[in-house]
């Protein structure tokens, strides 16, 4: 599989780019649902970069704010300074969660959201009436994905976004099995069977760690990008939850992907009947106007805090930006006043029928599935089987590549989703904002850049 590429005969660049060989296509202009290249080229943005973009681009109330915020106070240090944007942004998240969350810490990435939830935890063991400083471990979960700085990453589970690091990596994180129903559900065994075998083996982790090492089980309420747009079974969650609260661990959700209205309801959480004691956001709060994520802290440890040194132990020179949550803020209302959410939830149930319709019957489409406006089309060589292409042919960046020049379309290429290394995905995250139109163009496209390396559809039994 031959894999042609924008500008290859770009001028050397002086970024640091994915590749060091070969320069991505140049962005000039966005508009709405569009990226406009160099030469030209109108890109369709099916994935909203990496799930950001949920507003779609250039949006003129985000703008406006951002420069009003500007006019106003661009920068503050937040551990001197509070600003109303801060405030009003904060405020909203609380509000947002009904109390469940009582404080939030506005961080410039899901990565840095994940670092402070987890010094967060742990200082919540530090500061409980009678500490417990034993306290030190996380559980995460195989084939997931919390981040990139050396914390967040170690936390995470996913094999080859760890390979090279690991000996540099955290030791105190241990992994157990995604809910992954595609591969890992027996013959035979029910939705309740399943949850009770994952809750069961959660115990067991607790069990040969020590149950009173563990700070927290961290986990995505909906799996993203690297297992691929996968919903929690039902009942899922709220066992997982039950195993923390037996060992007196904290339940933390990583909302990264999954929040801020993603997956059709603002937070992924609110589907699932449970409320977590941390939660992190970010792609979708600023939705790529700023760089920005979010620890919003629950009740539970607020208390524990607010009894304690009253002082949380971390902060960055940039937390709590005020352009940054200004535009956040922003977002988040025209998200409200437009009714995205619910053009979220309505248009996923779309996407997701289409791309049955339309490939479903496809020879290598093992698995199509997702929830709100993630969804992830799972490659396989083998329908029966489930065997995966081997990672070497790179199958998944080929469709991308295809995608981008062929059929003007910005998809998300995943692997690794069998083993951490082996398992393609095509995934979709387009903004809130698209129509019914838009996704007739998507699927359309994105079967067209699908077959165009693995062939036509073929007509065997429909997912
Ligand atoms: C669930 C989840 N957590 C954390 C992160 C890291 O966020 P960032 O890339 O903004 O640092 C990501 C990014 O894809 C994510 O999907």
């Amino acid at each position: 599989m031959s894999q042609k590429v924008f500008s290859t005969e770009a001028p050397p660049s002086s970024v640091l780019h994915a590749s060091l060989s070969i320069n991505p296509p140049k962005i000039v202009r966005a508009e709405g649902h569009y990226l406009y290249t160099t030469d030209g080229t109108k890109i369709f943005d099916a994935s909203g970069g990496a799930a950001v973009s949920c507003l779609g681009h250039n949006n003129a109330r985000v703008k406006r704010a951002i420069m009003d915020q500007l006019n106003k106070v661009e920068y503050t240090f937040s551990p001197h300074f509070t600003t109303d944007a801060y405030e009003q942004l904060a405020k909203f998240l609380v509000d947002s969660t009904g109390g469940a969350m009582k404080k939030v810490f506005v961080t410039g990435s899901g990565s840095e959201a994940v670092e402070a939830c987890l010094k967060m935890a742990r200082q919540y063991f530090m500061e409980l009436p009678e500490p417990q400083p034993q306290r030190t471990r996380f559980i995460a979960r195989d084939r997931s994905y919390h981040g990139n700085t050396i914390a967040s990453l170690s936390v995470s589970g996913h094999k080859a976004r760890r390979a090279i690091y690991e000996p540099m990596l955290l030791q105190n994180m241990s992994f157990v099995s995604p809910c992954y129903p595609y591969r890992d559900m027996r013959k035979g065994e029910t939705d309740e069977q399943y949850v009770a075998r994952l809750a069961q083996e959660l115990e067991d982790e607790f069990q040969r760690v020590g149950p009173n090492t563990v700070c927290g089980v961290v986990l995505e309420t909906m799996a993203g990008l690297t297992l691929g747009a996968v919903a929690p079974v039902p009942g899922y969650l709220k066992a997982m939850k039950a195993v923390c609260e037996r060992h007196g661990a904290l339940f933390v959700l990583d909302e990264v992907l999954a929040g801020m209205g993603r997956t059709g309801t603002l937070h992924a959480w609110e589907q699932e009947d449970v409320v977590p004691d941390l939660q992190t956001v970010a792609k979708g709060l600023g939705a790529g106007y700023a760089p920005i994520g979010a620890l919003l802290v629950g009740k539970k440890v607020v208390d524990v805090l607010s009894q304690g040194t009253k002082a949380f132990m971390h902060f960055q020179t940039y937390h709590g930006h005020p352009t940054a949550c200004a535009a956040a803020y922003e977002v988040q209302q025209v998200i409200k006043d437009e009714g995205l959410v619910e053009n979220c939830r309505k248009m996923g149930i779309y996407l997701g029928e289409r791309l049955r319709d339309r490939l479903g019957v496809h020879k290598n489409v093992g698995e199509i599935r997702g929830r709100g406006l993630v969804w992830a089309i799972e490659l396989v060589q083998d329908r029966v089987t489930k065997a995966p292409f081997p990672v070497q042919t790179k199958v998944a960046p080929t469709i991308h590549a295809a995608g981008l020049q062929k059929f003007a379309i910005a998809l998300l290429p995943g692997g690794g989703v069998v083993d951490g290394m082996n398992g393609d995905l095509v995934v979709l995250a387009p903004p809130y904002t698209i129509t019914r139109e838009d996704v007739d163009l998507i699927v359309e496209h994105t079967a067209k850049a699908i077959e165009s390396i693995l062939g036509p559809a073929e007509t065997t039994a429909k997912l």
